[in-house]
């Protein structure tokens, strides 16, 4: 026995995706569908992405229509309601989107009216389906890695004038390093925007990833000024249970010193 649901008008390339429904639950990392595509039954484990992103609206359908994700409507309204509340204005914030996938988020941040979007993915799949899907959301959008970044990828990002980073749905497990986001944070100026989601189990003491030290010794040196948080289901598991992450928004008030990346 299986969920199954047919996706999209006839005159357009179809699929249809099948979760399990073998009762067992599996980490976050682990989970995976089966999609029929072009006659062909796949199994795609949902975290690569390369093989999520090559099939146009399958990441859309999965994860915010099958399993009800909502964390890019969810920052964006807690940073929209941070910037009213302190009299800024969105379209003062140009902004760094790590882990930017697909384009979801750089959606988001153009509704709210910010200045510019820079996007950074590790993957060449993900630039490529944003270029496909949203198209002109992105001022930039760079395949790179942000601990390697090339002279020439530095000097876009600098010239670039940011303000702001935003991190959705991509830290832990295989996503985005620490390392990373501390490199990414000190691109942006001080003082400076910080938004972020984060599975809540990554922020409890014996967390594993680094995240949880990383994020209270920033708070405990006031390298930041945290503004905003907020509880939230994620989304969905693949067998329906709820997952719960954490959204922030704090304003960076310090760059991360040099020795703590070393
Ligand atoms: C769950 S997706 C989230 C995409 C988008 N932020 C959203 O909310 O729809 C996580 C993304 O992080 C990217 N990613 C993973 N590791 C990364 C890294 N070290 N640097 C940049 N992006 C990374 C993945 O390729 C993937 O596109």
């Amino acid at each position: 026995m299986s969920t199954q649901e047919r996706v999209g008008p006839p005159s357009e390339p179809d699929f249809v995706v099948v979760l399990p429904e073998d009762g067992q639950t599996r980490n976050q990392d682990e989970e995976w569908c089966e999609v029929v595509c072009d006659g062909r039954r796949r199994r795609i484990r949902f975290h690569d992405y390369h093989d999520v992103y090559g099939i146009p609206r399958l990441y859309e359908h999965l994860i915010y229509h099958r399993l009800e994700c909502r964390s890019p409507q969810v920052i964006a309204k807690l940073l929209d309601d941070v910037l009213a509340a302190r009299g800024s204005d969105p379209a003062e914030l140009r902004v760094l989107d790590v882990g930017a996938g697909n384009g979801m988020v750089g959606e988001e941040l153009r509704k709210l009216g910010v200045d510019a979007v820079y996007g950074v993915d590790i993957i060449p799949e993900a630039a490529q389906a944003t270029h496909r899907d949203r198209p002109g959301v992105y001022d930039g959008y760079l395949t790179a890695d942000l601990t390697n970044l090339t002279p020439d990828q530095r000097a876009t990002l600098v010239d670039a004038d940011l303000n702001t980073m935003t991190v959705i749905s991509a830290l832990g497990f295989d996503g985005v390093p620490p390392h990373a986001f501390a490199q990414a944070y000190n691109l942006i100026s001080t003082p400076g925007w910080l938004a972020f989601t984060i599975k809540e189990d990554f922020l409890r003491e014996r967390d594993s990833t680094g995240f949880a030290q990383l994020i209270q010794r920033m708070r405990d040196e006031q390298l930041i000024l945290p503004l905003a948080h907020e509880r939230y289901r994620h989304r969905l598991s693949a067998c329906g249970k709820p997952l719960y992450y954490f959204a922030y928004v704090a304003l960076k008030e310090w760059p991360i010193p040099e020795h703590w990346l070393t």
